[in-house]
């Protein structure tokens, strides 16, 4: 029976008989013993496999080079050296997949992350990109339980869709019309009538207007899917595929929003520390030696909460110079942003009430007409984590804004229907996934978080 090497390196049972499979990460070693260590991925770990010259001559090794993959049968044994408690004295070492030394990309020494990305296929295979891809993994696993556990039903909603959920415009086309001449209106612009859904269609920008559907009938509800936008942000915050995770409350004011928005941010990093702590150690070390201090300070401290007015005073008595002046009712930037989390407030801070003109059709009206019922959660070193919002579920209401905002009653007549028939007070908010693991794992670039990254110029793996 096979071991994954972490059963192995958590084994108390020595001297017995295991095989394991992996690939070889290193090999060193003289003319009476090799050292293998070997990966298979299930931890951040190696194992240490000890092949005596006299049952394993060189020749007999020659195809056991960095990036092969092996078999190996033999004896689970103490380990002398040091680092490892356990290690396989081998009777029988099998060759499952070469790989060329001459021509095999990652090499024994450690590789740029910029190198990294151009080998996005292979880099799974790296210390680095494991443990990446094992603390998203832990932090997608926990958002489903999070839900479950309280209570919320999991929607799946739309990828392609005939709406604009954001009424920013920020949409891949899905089309199957010829690029070159495809057929036109009388007017000269191509006739989506015509088209696969007999309509123009898209990628989904978010999954929000569904996800309200579901919440005026289920109570409480989230998402959990793909998201697409065509901004052409080339920045380490912005991907054009990302992960979203959406819940939607009715009967949620927005108050309990962030209260929601707080309570699972904390649970996310929570269930991280406690999951992967060999992973976010490695991480520390190697790339952010206060991560550990980080992810611990928001765990256990409150967010700071202030409205926007609040914040564009705060900011207009900052000594610091900003590139882009701050004056009420301009958008924040993301200087902004980091000297609030960073500089003044020194923790997390949820931002709410922003003016209507800069937010999303949808957001509830504040009673002073100017401001809507808005929060975006900021955290250290990222900006933005969450945006969300109160929704207006008053269909007068909503339909003002959307003709204020040149949002098309007509296409979401559908959704209107939320408002005409027993329209409910609800509340939501979208947590961009790939931001969370980044906060989480302290990488820099979120090109780093996603195993293959969509960004202007690359969708080549
Ligand atoms: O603030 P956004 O645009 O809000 C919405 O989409 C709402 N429909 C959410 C809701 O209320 N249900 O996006 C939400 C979050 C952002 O805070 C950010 O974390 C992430 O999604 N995000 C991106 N992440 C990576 N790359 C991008 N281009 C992103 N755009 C947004
Ligand atoms: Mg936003």
């Amino acid at each position: 029976k096979r071991s994954t090497v972490q059963q192995l390196l958590a084994s108390q049972e020595l001297d017995r008989e295991v095989l394991v499979k992996g690939w070889v990460r290193t090999r060193r070693g003289n003319k009476y013993v090799q050292f293998i260590a070997l990966n298979d991925g299930s931890v951040l770990h190696n194992i240490q496999v000890v092949a005596a010259a006299e049952n394993f001559p060189e020749e007999n090794l020659k195809d056991v080079a960095t990036g092969a993959c092996l078999a190996v049968r033999g004896t689970l044994v103490a380990s002398q050296g040091k680092g490892q408690s356990v290690e396989i004295q081998a009777s029988e070492i099998t060759v499952l997949g070469k790989a060329d030394p001459e021509t095999y990309p990652l090499q024994k020494k450690g590789h740029s992350l910029e190198f990294l990305r151009e080998i996005a296929h292979l880099r799974p295979r790296t210390n680095t990109f494991g443990a990446v891809l094992r603390v998203r993994h832990a932090l997608a696993f926990a958002v489903h339980k999070y839900y479950n556990d309280n209570g919320f039903f999991y929607v799946h909603t739309p990828i392609i869709t005939g709406s604009d959920a954001e009424g920013a415009g920020q949409m891949f086309r899905v089309t199957t019309l010829p690029a070159d001449n495809p057929p036109r209106t009388e007017t000269g612009e191509v006739d989506y009538a015509q088209d696969f859904f007999g309509k123009a269609t898209n990628l989904t920008v978010s999954g929000q207007l569904e996800g309200e559907l579901a919440a005026l009938a289920l109570g409480k509800i989230y998402t959990f899917g793909p998201t697409f936008r065509a901004e052409n942000s080339n920045t380490a915050r912005h991907l054009a595929e990302f992960w979203m995770i959406e819940p939607e409350v009715a009967f949620n004011e927005l108050e309990e929003n962030m209260d929601l928005a707080e309570d699972f941010l904390k649970y996310l990093v929570r269930y991280a520390l406690d999951n992967c702590a060999d992973d976010l150690a490695f991480l520390n070390e190697h790339y952010d030696k206060e991560l550990l201090a980080r992810l611990r300070f928001v765990v256990d401290n409150d967010f700071q909460r202030l409205t926007y007015t609040e914040a564009v005073d705060v900011l207009k008595g900052a000594r610091q110079k900003f590139e882009f002046p701050v004056d009420w009712g301009t958008d924040l930037q993301s200087e902004h942003e980091r000297y609030l989390v960073e500089k003044h407030f020194k923790k997390p801070v949820i931002l709410t009430n922003y003016p209507k003109e800069i937010k999303a059709f949808y957001m509830k009206l504040d009673d002073d007409g100017r401001t809507v019922r808005a929060m975006d959660v900021l955290f250290p070193g990222i900006g933005e984590i969450i945006g969300g919002s109160q929704r207006e579920e008053d269909l007068e209401k909503l339909l003002a804004r959307m003709a204020e905002m040149h949002v098309p009653a007509e296409e979401l007549s559908w959704f209107l229907d939320t408002r005409r028939f027993g329209s409910a007070p609800h509340a939501g908010f979208g947590l961009g996934f790939e931001r969370l693991v980044l906060f989480v794992t302290g990488m820099a670039n979120i090109r780093d978080v996603i195993p293959f990254p969509r960004f202007p110029k690359n969708a080549e793996f």
